[in-house]
């Protein structure tokens, strides 16, 4: 998730410092290296940097960047490290087409391979880099007109995508063209904007136009022109006045950056399953060939590991475990050549991982890391790294990046499955049917139970402390929904593996007492029942997660979550932590809670 902004106007200002501000309200879409594209003299002029867009800015001349047009770009890297030539703007080879781009191109290396053999020299790493050379290749070989160029480009493109475009060919315009990833004009009479989100330029206009999947846009100082690239029929969308304010068009619109990426996993899942990694088979079979294997994360990523301790133990048949990085000393001693330490961090920066990760590699161990910022510290420590592709998490509390880390320890774990041979062809197969689907899966998740968790944190709100229990590998869920409620809502709560709540725990049952019970339609369905008649028995009241038309389980709660079917079993933590995370967020609304930036609370822990 990058963030892209355009800017044409009628007199000439320091249009840089514009651009810079307007990519500082897009800051939450990525912010690992900025740049900008001018014109002036008739020449494409490009400034960027590797860094943070405080920091670019304080590089670079801002005011020496004057003019009436610029792009500009702020960078979350998918393809390439965060460096001075992967950031964005890229060029053809005669600098003349300068293209910014958020969105993943999936079929670049073929497209690159085709530059190559037509003499293109690219400079970076990223797939962004094949658009302004593939129109390079039609303006100059085939005549074709800019604006054409342009159109039969990103026909080629599959993927998804919002490109700016400006050149010294044609230095009057701004073309864009969109897919999937978002782009919006905002219009003032002398001075037009183009931006992947509205707070971009925001203090500048209220009138907006929302552009659709497959348009291009031409726009100009003094207006915009939109055809669907693919009909080429032109489309009339009138503008319409944005009421936000500033700090809520941020998130979308949302009141929390946490309610927003909640809304965005079906997406940031979508990005993950699109994007093919090479690393995922290496990581599997260095697992396979290891003689013991250590997941190794912190907090909420934690969580995550437990669903690759429970399937490589399965489909491996060897003893794996996930340790809380900070307890590595536990199992230090086990530590050899022949054993995989699978680190798996939001950031790359926890220190309590990083610390242990050193130690492991001086004792010869292999590194193969889960990762959601590229270039991060953990990245440079790993033999192998495979990538989240959640975006920024802006959100203290992980939410789109904790179900992002599931996946791909499911990933990891179906892998390890195929290669061992534990799970046969045709198992594998409708797994990996199911695993495409997950987003729908998700996206239905979270419209189902959004009003019902709103709903049960009207009485969850009032409560000091609860209970929240599954089994097997939902025990994961159990414990991530338990450290959601007390990170956001503060109220204590207390994971548990159902069928041990009752040596002990239960005795601090009484009348009313909330415990959240984790019940998927799986071989633990029939115990829950049984944990659930327990708690009752002493009086608590019971909210159960179920999938839709468990008839058994539902009428034993007072509430219930319901999930969609379409998912397959081994895969069913991503979509039953949803109401947990749906539960904590509006449990935390109604106690007046500082959702995004929760007290004593760190997005990520660089101390000891
Ligand atoms: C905590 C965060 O500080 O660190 C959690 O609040 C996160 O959300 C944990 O899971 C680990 O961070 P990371 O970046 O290593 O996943």
């Amino acid at each position: 998730m990058c963030g892209i902004v355009g800017i044409v106007q009628q007199r000439e200002t320091k249009i840089g410092k514009t651009i810079i501000e307007a990519l500082t309200k897009l800051e939450y879409r990525g912010y690992d290296s900025v740049g900008i594209a001018s014109i002036s003299d008739g020449k494409v002029m490009i400034t960027k940097d590797e860094g943070k867009i405080s920091e670019v800015a304080e590089k670079i001349d801002i005011d020496s960047i004057q003019g009436k047009i610029a792009i500009g770009h702020t960078r979350w890297a998918t393809h390439g490290p965060p460096t001075k030539e992967n950031a964005h703007p890229h060029t053809d080879c005669n600098g003349e087409i300068s293209v910014i781009h958020n969105g993943i191109i999936e079929n670049f290396q073929e497209l690159k391979e085709e530059l190559l053999k037509q003499g293109h020299v690219l400079q970076s790493e990223t797939d962004t880099e094949v658009i302004p050379h593939m129109i390079e290749q039609l303006v100059k070989k085939e005549n074709q007109s800019l604006q054409e160029a342009i159109i039969t480009t990103v026909r080629r493109l599959e993927g998804t995508f919002a490109i700016c475009v400006v050149s010294s060919l044609e230095p009057d315009r701004i073309y864009c063209a969109k897919r999937d990833s978002p782009l919006v004009i905002g219009i003032n009479s002398d001075r037009m904007f183009c931006a992947s989100d509205i707070p971009a330029f925001l203090e500048h206009t209220r009138k907006v136009v929302l552009l659709h999947d497959d348009e291009f846009v031409t726009i100009s100082s003094n207006g915009y022109e939109i055809i669907d690239f693919n009909s080429m029929k032109k489309i009339v969308r009138k503008p319409y006045t944005v009421s936000w304010k500033p700090e809520m068009a941020q998130k979308g619109g949302f009141p929390h950056f946490m309610l927003k990426e909640i809304h965005e996993q079906p997406n940031s899942l979508a990005d993950y399953i699109r994007i093919d990694q090479p690393s995922l088979i290496k990581i599997a079979e260095k697992i396979h060939n290891a003689e013991k294997v250590f997941l190794l994360a912190a907090g909420t990523a934690h969580y995550s590991t437990l669903t690759g301790e429970n399937l490589i133990r399965k489909y491996s048949k060897k003893p794996a475990t996930s340790i809380i990085s900070s307890e590595y000393e536990a199992i230090s001693g086990l530590v050899d050549e022949n054993t995989v330490i699978l680190p798996v961090s939001q950031s790359g920066e926890t220190m309590d991982t990083i610390m242990a990760i050193k130690h492991a590699r001086e004792l010869d161990a292999t590194v193969l890391s889960v990762v959601n910022v590229i270039g991060s510290t953990i990245t440079r420590y790993s033999d192998e790294v495979l990538y989240l592709y959640a975006g920024p998490e802006i959100g203290v509390a992980a939410t789109k990046t904790y179900t992002a880390q599931t996946l791909s320890m499911w990933d990891i774990g179906l892998e390890v499955g195929k290669i061992s041979g534990e799970l046969d062809k045709s198992e594998y197969d409708s797994a990996r049917e199911l695993y495409r689907n997950i987003p729908t899966v998700i996206r239905q998740t979270i419209v189902r139970n959004e009003s019902r968790a709103n709903h049960i944190s009207s009485w969850f709100a009032k409560k000091s402390s609860s209970f929240f229990l599954g089994r097997g590998l939902n025990l994961q869920t159990a414990k991530e929904g338990a450290l959601k409620m007390k990170e956001i809502a503060y109220i204590h709560s207390e994971a548990y593996p159902a069928g041990e709540s009752k040596h002990g725990p239960i005795a601090l049952v009484e009348e009313d007492y909330p415990v959240v019970f984790v019940a998927p339609k799986d071989h633990t369905n029939k115990r829950m029942i049984g944990s659930i008649m327990e708690m009752k028995a002493r009086g608590a009241t019971a909210i159960v997660v179920i999938e839709e038309g468990d008839k058994d389980i539902e009428e034993l709660g007072k509430w219930k979550f319901e999930i969609p079917k379409g998912y397959s079993e081994t895969l069913s933590t991503i979509p039953f932590a949803i109401p947990l995370q749906q539960l904590s967020y509006y449990t935390a609304m109604r106690r007046g809670c500082a959702i995004d930036t929760p007290k004593n609370l760190s997005k990520t822990l660089t101390v000891l």
